[in-house]
C-alpha cells in the first residue's frame, strides 16, 4: 500500500467522525431539479452525508476531495464544514441514487459535472454559484466561458489534491484542450515561456470574465504588457507612436517565429509602416556615386534598421528625436 493511499483513507476516517449534517431544514431546489430522461432526480438529502456515498463510492479518485480546501471541517463554509451537506452540497440531494435498485429500473442520476456530463451546464454551474457567485465577481456571467456554455468542471478538477489549472506548469494543458491553436503558438521559437511553466495563460487573461477586450487581466493589451515590462512604459521623451498605441503593432503576445516574438523580420517590420520614400527605407550612400538621384545603398544591405534606430521603444536622450540613441 502507497504512502498516499494510507493517508487518504486516515482522512476518510477523520471524515466519518465528523458530526452528521443536520438534515431537517435542508430541502431540495425543487424549480431547478430537471426530471431526467430514466428516473426523476433525487429530492431527499442523505441521512448520513458523505458516509452513505462512501459506502458505495470509495476509490482513490473520489477521495481525493479530503485533500482539497472543499474538505475542511474548520471551514464552515466549505462542503464538508459544520452544518453542510458534504458531497451533496455539489451533486445535488441523493434520495433514491443511495437506496438499492429495483430490477428493471435505474438508478436516479444525481448532479454530475464536465463537459460529457447528462447535467445541463446552467445545473451544474449554479450548483457551485450557491457557494462562489460572490468570489466569481460580475463578469462571469458576461464573459464568452460562460457565454458559450463551458462548466466550471471544464477547467477544474476538484477530485484532485491539485487542482491542475490552479499551477502555472499543468494549467496551459487544462486550456489547450479547447484552445488549439494556442497551444501551436506558444511552440514557435520565440514565445513568452508558457510551456516553461514561468508564466500561465492567467497571467494576462481573466479566465472568469471581464470587460476587457480578449479577457485580459488589464483593460487594454499595453496595460497588460507593462504588468511585467514597466520600462516600456515610458515617459519618453521621443515617443515611438506605435509602441503606446498598442504593442502588437510589433509583437505577437503569444510567440512568433521571429526573434524578439516581432510580427514581421527587421526591416520588412518598419517598412510595414515606414515608406520607401525620402530615407526611411533606404540610407544615404556613400559619396561619389553618379547620378545624383538619391540615395543608393539599401539598408538592408547595411543591416537592420534597429543598428541605427536602437531605441526603437521611444528615446530620452535630448537628441534622440530619430531614436538613434
Ligand atoms: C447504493 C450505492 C450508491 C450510493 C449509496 C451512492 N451511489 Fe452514486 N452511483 C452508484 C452507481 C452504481 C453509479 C453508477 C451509475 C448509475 O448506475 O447511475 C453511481 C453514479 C454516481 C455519479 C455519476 C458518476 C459518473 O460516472 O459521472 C455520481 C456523481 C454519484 N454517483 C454521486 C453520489 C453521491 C454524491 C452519493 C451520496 C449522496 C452517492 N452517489 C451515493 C451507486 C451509489
Ligand atoms: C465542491 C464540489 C464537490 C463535492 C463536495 C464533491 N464533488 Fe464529486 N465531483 C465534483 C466535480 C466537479 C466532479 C467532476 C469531475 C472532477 O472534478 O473530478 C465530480 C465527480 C464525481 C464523481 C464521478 C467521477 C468519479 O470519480 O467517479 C463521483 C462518483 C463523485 N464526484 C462523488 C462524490 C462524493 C462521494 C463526494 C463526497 C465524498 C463528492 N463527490 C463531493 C464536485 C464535487
Ligand atoms: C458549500 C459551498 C461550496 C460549494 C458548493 C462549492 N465550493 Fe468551491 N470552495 C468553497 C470554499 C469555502 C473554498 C475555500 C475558499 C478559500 O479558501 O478562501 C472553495 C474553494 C474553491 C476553489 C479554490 C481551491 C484552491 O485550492 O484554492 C475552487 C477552484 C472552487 N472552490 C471551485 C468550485 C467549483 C467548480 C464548485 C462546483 C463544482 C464549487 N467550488 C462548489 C465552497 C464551495
Ligand atoms: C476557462 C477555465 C475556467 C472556468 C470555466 C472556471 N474557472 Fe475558476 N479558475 C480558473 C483559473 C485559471 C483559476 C486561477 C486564477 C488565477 O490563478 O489567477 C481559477 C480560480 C478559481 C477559484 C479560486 C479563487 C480565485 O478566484 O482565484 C475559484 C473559487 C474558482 N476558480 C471557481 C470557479 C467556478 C465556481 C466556476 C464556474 C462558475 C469556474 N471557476 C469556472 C479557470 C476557470
Ligand atoms: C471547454 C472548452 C474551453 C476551455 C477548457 C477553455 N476555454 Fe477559453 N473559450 C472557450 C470558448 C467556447 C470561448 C468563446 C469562443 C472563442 O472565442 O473561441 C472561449 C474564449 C476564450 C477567450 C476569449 C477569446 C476572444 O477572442 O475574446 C480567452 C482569452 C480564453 N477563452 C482563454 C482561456 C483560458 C486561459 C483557458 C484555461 C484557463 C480556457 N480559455 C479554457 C472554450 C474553452
Ligand atoms: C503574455 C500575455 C499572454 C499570455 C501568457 C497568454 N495570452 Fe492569450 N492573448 C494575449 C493578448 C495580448 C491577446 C490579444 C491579441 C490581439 O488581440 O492581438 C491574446 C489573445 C488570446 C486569445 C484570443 C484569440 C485571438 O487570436 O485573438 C485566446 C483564445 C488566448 N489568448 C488564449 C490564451 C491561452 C489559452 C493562453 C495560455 C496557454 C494564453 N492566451 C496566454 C496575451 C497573453
Ligand atoms: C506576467 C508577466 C508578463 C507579462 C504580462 C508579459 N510578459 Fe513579456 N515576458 C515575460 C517573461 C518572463 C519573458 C521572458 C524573459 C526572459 O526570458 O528573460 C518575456 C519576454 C518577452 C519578450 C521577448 C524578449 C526576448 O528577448 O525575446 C517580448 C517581446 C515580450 N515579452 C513582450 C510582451 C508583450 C508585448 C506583452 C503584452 C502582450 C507581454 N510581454 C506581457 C513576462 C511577461
Ligand atoms: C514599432 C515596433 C514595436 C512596438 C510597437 C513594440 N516593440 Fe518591443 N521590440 C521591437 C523590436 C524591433 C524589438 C527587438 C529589439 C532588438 O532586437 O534590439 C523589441 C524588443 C522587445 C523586448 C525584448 C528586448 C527588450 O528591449 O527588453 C520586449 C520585452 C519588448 N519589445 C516589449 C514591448 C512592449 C511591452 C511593447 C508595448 C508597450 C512593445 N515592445 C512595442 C519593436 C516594437
Ligand atoms: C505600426 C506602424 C509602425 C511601425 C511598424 C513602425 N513605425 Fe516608426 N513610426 C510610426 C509612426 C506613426 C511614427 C510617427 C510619425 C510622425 O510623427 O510623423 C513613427 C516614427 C518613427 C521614427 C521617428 C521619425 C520622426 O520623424 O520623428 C523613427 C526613426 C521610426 N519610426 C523608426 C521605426 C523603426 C526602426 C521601425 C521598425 C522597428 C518602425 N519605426 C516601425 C509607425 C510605425
Ligand atoms: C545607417 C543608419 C540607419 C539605418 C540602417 C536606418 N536609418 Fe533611419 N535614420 C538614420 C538617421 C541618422 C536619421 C536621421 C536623419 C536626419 O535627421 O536627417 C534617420 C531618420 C529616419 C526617419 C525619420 C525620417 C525623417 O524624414 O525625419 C525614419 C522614419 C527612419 N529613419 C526610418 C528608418 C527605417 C524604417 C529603417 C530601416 C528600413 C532605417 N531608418 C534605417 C539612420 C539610419
Amino acid at each position: 500500500m502507497n504512502r498516499t493511499h494510507t493517508l487518504l483513507h486516515r482522512l476518510i476516517a477523520v471524515a466519518a467522525l465528523w458530526p452528521a449534517v443536520t438534515l431537517g431544514q435542508a430541502t431540495a431546489p425543487a424549480a431547478e431539479a430537471k426530471p431526467a430522461a430514466e428516473a426523476p432526480a433525487p429530492v431527499e438529502y442523505s441521512k448520513k452525508g458523505a458516509d452513505t456515498c462512501l459506502s458505495c463510492h470509495d476509490d482513490d479518485h473520489v477521495n481525493a476531495i479530503f485533500l482539497t480546501k472543499h474538505a475542511q471541517p474548520n471551514d464552515a463554509r466549505s462542503p464538508f464544514g459544520k452544518g453542510q451537506l458534504q458531497c451533496e452540497a455539489c451533486h445535488g440531494p441523493g434520495g433514491n441514487h443511495t437506496k438499492k435498485v429495483k430490477k428493471g429500473e435505474s438508478r436516479p442520476p444525481m448532479v454530475q459535472f464536465g463537459r460529457k456530463a447528462v447535467t445541463p451546464v446552467a445545473k451544474q454551474n449554479a450548483q457551485c454559484l450557491t457557494c462562489h457567485e460572490k468570489s466569481m465577481s460580475a463578469n462571469w456571467h458576461a464573459g464568452p466561458h460562460d457565454a458559450n456554455n463551458v462548466p466550471c468542471a471544464a477547467c477544474h478538477d476538484l477530485h484532485a489534491a491539485k487542482d491542475p489549472v490552479l499551477a502555472r506548469s499543468t494549467q496551459p494543458d487544462v486550456c489547450y484542450t479547447c484552445h488549439v491553436a494556442q497551444r501551436g503558438e506558444f511552440l514557435k521559437p520565440y514565445a513568452h515561456p508558457v510551456k516553461q511553466g514561468k508564466l500561465a495563460c492567467s497571467d494576462c487573461h481573466q479566465p472568469h470574465g471581464t470587460t476587457a477586450e480578449k479577457q485580459l487581466v488589464k483593460s487594454t493589451i499595453n496595460q497588460t504588457c507593462y504588468e511585467c515590462h514597466a520600462e516600456k512604459r515610458g515617459p519618453f521623451l521621443w515617443e515611438h507612436a506605435p509602441v503606446p498605441e498598442n504593442c502588437a503593432n510589433c509583437h505577437a503576445p503569444h510567440g512568433a517565429s521571429n526573434p524578439g516574438m516581432l510580427t514581421a523580420r527587421g526591416p520588412l517590420l518598419c517598412q510595414s509602416c515606414h515608406s520607401q520614400q525620402g530615407h526611411p527605407s533606404l540610407s544615404y550612400g556613400p559619396a561619389g556615386l553618379p547620378g545624383g538621384t538619391g540615395p543608393t545603398v539599401s539598408t538592408i544591405v547595411l543591416g537592420n534598421c534597429m543598428n541605427c534606430h536602437s531605441q526603437v521603444h521611444g528615446s530620452n536622450h535630448p537628441s534622440g528625436a530619430t531614436l538613434t540613441r
